[in-house]
């Protein structure tokens, strides 16, 4: 069933660094999706901490944060049916090295260089979503946004 959701994307440092990948990848959020949110920051180490928590143990992870924290990167709460899958499809899967082969026309096969610099990030579930989109935008009232849109 198609349900109106939300769900945090994050334009990762290199990306935000170029501008024809940055504005390629606005167009196409414009088409897609309703932007509730979007803002420029550059995350400090506490925010990532928080934001890549599940991945604490992961050989990765000191890689992870110390890129994620190397310049700015833009964050946004995008709005549509089935916003999860949706957002997660258009970016493509994790993996670069085969998703450049395997979906070359989604944003990672784009514009993703390694598994660490994969262009951009996006929830995995509804309920990570609401977590995540505390950490970038901590004013965002769910409760109140919902009540404006009663079909989801
Ligand atoms: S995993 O292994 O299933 O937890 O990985 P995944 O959920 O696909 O990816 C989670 C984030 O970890 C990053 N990642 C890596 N960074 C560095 N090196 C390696 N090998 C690596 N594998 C995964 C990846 O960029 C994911 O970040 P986000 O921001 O979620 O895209």
């Amino acid at each position: 069933m198609n349900k109106l959701q939300i769900t945090l994307a994050v334009i990762k440092p290199h990306v935000v660094k170029n501008l024809f990948a940055l504005e390629s990848i606005q167009k196409r959020i414009e088409c897609e999706f309703e932007v509730v949110g979007i803002r420029e920051v550059v995350i400090s180490r506490e925010m990532a901490e928080r934001f890549y928590a599940e991945h604490r143990s992961k050989f990765f992870y000191n890689r992870l944060l110390s890129f994620i924290t190397s310049g700015p990167s833009v964050a946004l709460i995008l709005a549509a049916e089935n916003a999860v899958s949706k957002w997660r499809q258009i970016m493509g899967p994790t993996k670069v090295y085969k998703t450049i082969y395997s979906e070359p026309d989604t944003i990672r096969g784009q514009f993703g260089l390694s598994d660490t610099r994969n262009a951009c990030h996006g929830s995995d579930a509804m309920e990570s979503a609401l977590n995540e989109i505390n950490v970038f935008f901590p004013d965002f009232d769910f409760e109140e946004w919902r009540k404006n849109h009663p079909t989801l």
